[in-house]
Order: structure tokens, then C-alpha cells, then sequence
């Protein structure tokens, strides 16, 4: 540990010194955000240890090599080859020459070790290496990029929106040598997402996902608020039939890889935490694939409050104004209940009701029978989805759903009492709520994802909903339903 600890202090100087001379607003350009010492380590937890005499590494952008530094020391801890040599990239050169001088700290003379580097202030994305590497490593800038300014040797992976992260991943792949690993820091989203497919693809069919850790909420890693989950997978380039999955603090559990995999078209990588999650990925296959979307449709609300002209809004109840219609918003669903009323407490969007004219007749809705959501989670608390009946309880034509809620109807939309009564008891339930976690990425709830589960089908929903009838559903009482049908 001696040898490396001159290193680390070096690093933590000039990390502080380069955090003070930035603007936020320059580290948010180059998502300059840090790995944590503790996250750094965990990224290596695990690690399969390569045996060589020389060992290459790269850092697609090392930023101040906080990442370089623990993989050294965690190949020293296990084995002693006779050189490990390092290619880094970051696109900053004040960073490119903060780890010139952090390495030459790492005094290896105790071991046999050269350390040797290769350091590029270039756009890794862009760069040209004819190396092959034993350990990739990253925790690459989260960041949406126009698609013009995307290489175009990786234009092929993408899929409608980029993000920088998901073309240093792809890159990166290419570059791995036979028994190379790739160990990325990053968001969740490219093991669910819909633009992801591809490169989905690419990892499933010819590389191996060789372990998964998550962690337990939206941790403020980077001392920023991310809005994103975010993960730390392993990828391997030989072929291995099971992968190490972990959550949080837990000890890792073996699970074949293909049992994770949600369906063989999307590749939707499922994260369980813990057994009984696993449990739930088999008991929900019982139930059809894309029942949301083929016989029940998830929408998102209609009215983005910002883009409708303020005086079509009004904070008076609809009845109070002419050619008045409800605005349901997230704040109308509270613990399970739907409560119509104004939002007096509340400092700005107060608005609860949407005037019927010609300006809003395309974002208004029918008043139906619908199961309304709320778009956003909160993953501190124990349940992801919040969701409430909504029986066409409000005396009107025509109702405005905001975009903070999506809301379930059917392709003719005309649910059933029954029918609402089901989904809201499978929706409410733990079990579903575990499951959708599973797949779920952002704070936020999402079609594709809903669409890609496996679901009950429409007679199951009427018995779950006949079961339920004349019953307040609560989340209790929802789990306790719905292990009948699982
Ligand atoms: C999230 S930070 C991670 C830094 C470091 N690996 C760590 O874990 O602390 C991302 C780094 O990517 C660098 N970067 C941004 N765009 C880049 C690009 N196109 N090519 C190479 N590096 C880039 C930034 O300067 C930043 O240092």
C-alpha cells in the first residue's frame, strides 16, 4: 500500500486544486465529475485478474486517474507482473498532465513492476489506437450528442438520441483483447434503454456482461444531483455463462446471464438485487409480453404547462370558470387517493384547471375511466410506481392530464371499473413494483420499459378487479392479491 499512497495524496491535492479554479458550469460541459475513492473501489470489487508479464491498460478519460491508480493497486495486491503500461486519454490537458505527475508518485521500486504511460489530451472518441487492452476502464461523460457530430465508424450502434457515454462503451468494446475486461461507471439506462438496442445487442452476442452491481438510491455520487441510476457492469470479451450480480453493500450472488435477459429482441438486461427478485423474473414470465401496448396503452399527459399560454390556465376549480375542464396534476394523487382540489399551498404551478377552446382541444382528453401514474419515483421511498384509480369520478366532458402523469387506458378507452380496479392492484402490488425495478433507469416511469414487461392479460386483470371489488386497494392488500396469481 506504501507505494501508492504518495499517489493518492498528490492526486487529492490537485483534485481539490483543479475543483477550485473551475466553474460549475465548465465541469458540467465536460461532465467533470469525479469518482469518489469508495466507488472507484467497488468498480473493482470483483475484478477477474489477469496474469502477465505486461499488462495494458486504458482510461478512455482519466481525468485525474483516480481510476488508473485503484486498478493498480488492486493488480499489485493479487499478482506482480513485469510491467503495466498505461494508455490514458482525457480531453482536458491540465488533467492529461495532473496524472503524468500522480504517477510518477506511484513508487513501484519494492516491485519487480515498470509502469509505463501513454498520455493523450485528445477526444478519445475520435482517437485512433491500434492497441488491444487487457483492462479498459471509465467513467465516461454522461452527455447527449447531435448525432452529425458522432463518428462514423460508431454511427452504427445508435439509435434515435446518442449519449457520449454510450459511444465510449461501444468504442471501448472494440478494443478489448481476448481475455480483456471492460469496467465502466456509468448510468443504468443503456441495459433498458430504447436506443440502446443495438448496442445491446453487440455486448449479448459477442461479449459476456460478467458482473452487475447496483446501488440502493439516488446517491449523490458527484456531488451533483444525478438523475440518473447508475451502475458499475463488468464486460468480458470470453465467453462466461454467469455473471455476478450485486446490489449495495450485499455479498454477490451467481445467476446465469441469460435468465436475465427480458427478451432476445430488445436484450433488456433485468437487474435484480437479491434472490427474490430473481424469483420474480421467472414467476412474471407466466404472464403474456406486451400486453401494455397491445391491449392496454401507457400515455404520457398531454399539457406541458410552460408551453400552454398562461391565460388558458386557471387555478379556480373547472366549475368556477367558463368552458373550464380539470388539469389533473401529480399533486391531485396523494397516498393512493385522488383528491380534485386547488393547490392553495403551493407556490407556483397552481394551475388545476385548462380552458376548452380551439388552442387546447389536441391536449385534451375524454373524461374516462383511466389508471393515472406518477411520472416521477422516488426511489428513497419503498415503492417505485404511485398510482390511483380514476373512475371518471369529475363531472365533465374533457379533462387535461398534465405531463408530470401518465394514466393506462385500452385502444377503444373505455376500461371497466373492473379493469381499472386489476391493473391498479397489480401496478400497486410490491411484487410488481420489484420487478419493475428491475428494468427501470431513470427516476422516471417509462413506456418503452412498461412495454417490454411481461403483464397479466385482460381476463386475469377482470379477476384480479373482481377480487378487489367494493375494496379500497391498498399496497398491502394489492401483494397479498397478487401472490395468488404469481
Ligand atoms: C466523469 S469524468 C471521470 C474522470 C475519471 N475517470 C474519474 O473517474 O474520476 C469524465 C472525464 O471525461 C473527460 N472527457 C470529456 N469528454 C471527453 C472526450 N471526448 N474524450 C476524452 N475525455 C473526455 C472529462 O474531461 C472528464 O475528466
Amino acid at each position: 500500500m506504501g507505494y501508492i499512497n504518495k499517489a493518492y495524496n498528490m492526486y487529492n491535492e490537485l483534485t481539490n486544486k483543479y475543483m477550485k479554479e473551475k466553474s460549475k458550469s465548465q465541469i458540467k460541459k465536460l461532465s467533470q465529475y469525479f469518482t469518489p475513492h469508495d466507488i472507484a473501489d467497488s468498480l473493482f470489487t470483483d475484478v477477474i485478474v489477469i496474469k502477465k508479464d505486461i499488462i495494458e491498460i486504458l482510461d478512455t478519460c482519466c481525468g485525474n486517474g483516480i481510476l488508473l491508480l485503484k486498478l493498480i493497486e488492486k493488480i499489485l495486491s493479487n499478482y506482480i507482473p513485469k510491467e503495466i503500461c498505461i494508455y490514458a486519454f482525457d480531453i482536458d490537458p491540465i488533467l492529461i498532465e495532473n496524472v503524468a505527475s500522480i504517477l510518477e508518485h506511484v513508487d513501484v521500486n519494492n516491485h519487480d513492476t515498470k509502469i509505463k504511460s501513454k498520455l493523450y489530451s485528445e477526444d478519445y472518441l475520435n482517437s485512433d489506437i491500434d492497441t488491444k487492452f487487457d483492462y479498459i476502464v471509465m467513467n465516461p461523460p454522461y452527455k447527449k450528442v447531435n448525432i452529425v457530430d458522432v463518428p462514423y465508424n460508431l454511427r452504427g450502434v445508435i439509435i434515435g438520441q446518442p449519449n457520449m457515454y454510450h459511444l465510449f462503451i461501444a468504442k471501448a468494446l472494440n478494443e478489448l483483447n481476448g481475455n480483456g475486461v471492460l469496467c465502466i461507471l456509468s448510468p443504468k439506462n443503456y441495459l433498458s434503454g430504447r436506443y440502446t438496442e443495438k448496442l445491446r445487442k453487440k455486448i449479448v452476442t459477442d461479449y459476456s456482461v460478467y458482473k452487475i452491481h447496483t446501488f440502493n438510491n439516488r446517491r449523490t455520487f458527484f456531488d451533483i444531483k444525478i438523475t440518473q441510476e447508475v451502475c458499475i457492469v463488468h464486460i468480458t470479451r470470453k465467453h462466461h455463462k454467469d455473471i455476478m450480480i450485486s446490489y449495495n453493500g450485499n455479498a454477490p450472488i451467481k445467476l446465469p446471464f441469460k435468465k436475465l435477459i427480458l427478451d432476445p429482441k430488445t436484450n433488456i438486461i433485468q437487474t435484480p438485487r437479491d434472490m427474490n427478485d430473481y424469483a420474480l423474473i421467472d414467476k412474471f414470465s407466466n404472464f403474456p409480453k406486451g400486453i401494455i401496448g397491445r391491449s392496454i396503452y401507457m400515455k404520457t399527459g398531454k399539457v406541458v404547462q410552460f408551453r400552454v399560454r398562461k391565460e388558458l390556465l386557471s387555478e379556480r376549480k373547472y366549475r368556477q370558470i367558463k368552458h373550464g375542464v380539470p388539469l389533473i396534476v401529480y399533486r391531485h394523487i396523494n397516498s393512493g387517493k385522488f383528491t380534485y382540489s386547488e393547490l392553495i399551498n403551493k407556490k407556483k404551478n397552481r394551475a388545476i384547471s385548462i380552458y376548452n377552446n380551439g388552442a387546447t382541444k389536441s391536449i385534451l382528453i375524454d373524461n374516462r375511466n383511466y389508471v393515472l401514474l406518477r411520472k416521477n419515483t422516488d426511489k428513497k421511498y419503498d415503492k417505485l410506481i404511485s398510482c390511483v384509480p380514476y373512475m371518471k369520478y369529475l363531472d365533465t366532458d374533457k379533462l387535461g392530464i398534465d405531463n408530470g402523469l401518465a394514466y393506462l387506458t385500452n385502444c377503444e378507452n373505455n376500461l371497466t371499473n373492473l379493469e381499472v380496479k386489476g391493473i391498479e392492484c397489480i401496478l400497486m402490488s410490491k411484487q410488481f413494483d420489484d420487478y419493475y425495478r428491475m428494468v427501470n433507469s431513470s427516476h422516471t416511469l417509462n413506456v418503452y420499459e412498461f412495454e417490454n414487461l411481461h403483464f397479466p392479460d385482460m381476463d386475469t386483470i377482470r379477476q384480479i378487479g373482481a377480487d378487489l371489488s367494493g375494496m379500497d386497494v391498498t399496497s398491502e392488500l394489492a401483494t397479498r392479491v397478487m401472490e395468488k396469481y404469481l
